[in-house]
């Protein structure tokens, strides 16, 4: 079996930013309520015209070049996204013609906030098993269109933005040494966005009335997140044979500092070694961990022979982690 490494990442956030103070012109709601609660201080959102597929193709334009890969020689496009422009074609499909990678297989990936790492995981196998010699994997969300921008437990939490990055075999102990994904559906209920037109079909006048808005039981959210994440990070740990004594650095999803410290407690893992982003863009959905990852690689955090853990969770529940070898 072939050694399968992350070779390149890009990133692209949108250029509007929404402050805590912008906020509370908005909703009943404060720059320190936001920040202690949560350690998110800004987030971008993206313009009315910006569809989530462009962001996702400025961030696979940005990992493409840095990987020195022509997109005619793309073989598979992933998509992580729970924001999609629309419900067909995919965003994955959109990419593919926008890039002009007539050669890849295309296809989206729905696993909220987790989805980076369900994507990272899949297309890796495909490498891995020589079916496609690369992959395209991107996380990109435009979260911003499913909040209830008059509820304020949800709308301060949230932002816009897209990560990627591209798969290839790599030479050594280096690459993608272990991979845990893992649902628990019986917590469904704790996020979702409901649109009921499985039951009946979407009416224009239900639509009128009927806005399929995100909502969310924060405090119960909270624990679990914890639970599940920690959960993740040893088990991952475990299968690529390390200790956690040997992580360099852990890159997790960025819903709420406080999640992020608690895991960190949890694992008596000093914060230090944690990569935290969500002061600048709050929750991004599934491109959080695409783009904290591409920061974390920017101010050196992640280097050469690093053991880094990405771990996160999302609605569903849904979590997910990865040991890479850097
Ligand atoms: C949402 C979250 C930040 C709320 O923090 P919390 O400490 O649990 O806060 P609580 O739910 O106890 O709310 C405390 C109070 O603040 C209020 N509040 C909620 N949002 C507020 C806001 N933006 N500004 C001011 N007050 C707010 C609540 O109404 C509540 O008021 P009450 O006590 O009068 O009822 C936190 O629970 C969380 O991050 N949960 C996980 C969410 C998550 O990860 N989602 C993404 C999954 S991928």
């Amino acid at each position: 079996m072939k050694n399968v490494g992350i070779i390149s990442v890009g990133c692209y956030l949108p250029k509007r930013v929404l402050t805590n103070f912008d906020l509370e012109k908005m909703v009943d709601t404060s720059d320190e309520w936001i920040t202690t609660r949560t350690g998110i201080k800004e987030r971008r959102i993206a313009n009315k015209d910006e569809r989530n597929s462009a962001l996702a193709v400025h961030a696979a334009k940005d990992a493409l070049k840095r990987a020195h890969l022509d997109p005619a020689k793309v073989e598979l496009i992933v998509v992580a996204t729970i924001s999609p422009d629309s419900n067909f074609p995919s965003v994955s499909c959109l990419v593919q013609k926008a890039l002009g990678a007539k050669k890849a297989a295309a296809f989206d990936i729905g696993a909220a906030c987790s989805g980076f790492l369900y994507a990272l995981t899949t297309a890796k196998q495909y490498v891995q098993n020589g079916l496609y010699k690369n992959a395209l994997v991107i996380a990109s969300e435009k979260i911003t269109n499913l909040v209830d921008w008059a509820d304020r437990n949800t709308c301060v939490l949230f932002g816009d933005g897209a990560g990627a990055c591209v798969l290839a075999p790599v030479a050594g102990n280096r690459g993608i040494i272990a991979d845990y994904l893992h649902a628990q559906g019986e917590f469904g209920e704790l996020m979702e966005v409901v649109v009921d037109n499985s039951v009946e079909p979407l009416t224009q006048e239900k639509h009128k009335v009927h806005k399929p808005y995100l909502v969310m039981q924060g405090k119960e959210l909270f624990k679990v997140a914890v639970n599940s994440m920690a959960d993740a990070v040893e088990i991952a740990v475990q299968k690529a044979k390390l200790k956690l004594s040997d992580i360099d650095c852990v890159v997790p999803h960025q819903a709420n500092d406080r999640i992020i410290s608690a895991v960190a407690w949890k694992l008596n893992i000093p914060k230090e070694k944690i990569f935290v982003n969500i002061d600048k863009y709050g929750n991004m959905s599934a491109a959080s961990i695409a783009v904290a990852l591409y920061e974390a690689i920017e101010q050196k955090k992640i280097k050469r022979g690093n053991n880094v853990v990405l771990v996160t969770f999302g609605a569903g529940l849904v979590s997910a982690a990865n040991v890479v070898r850097w």
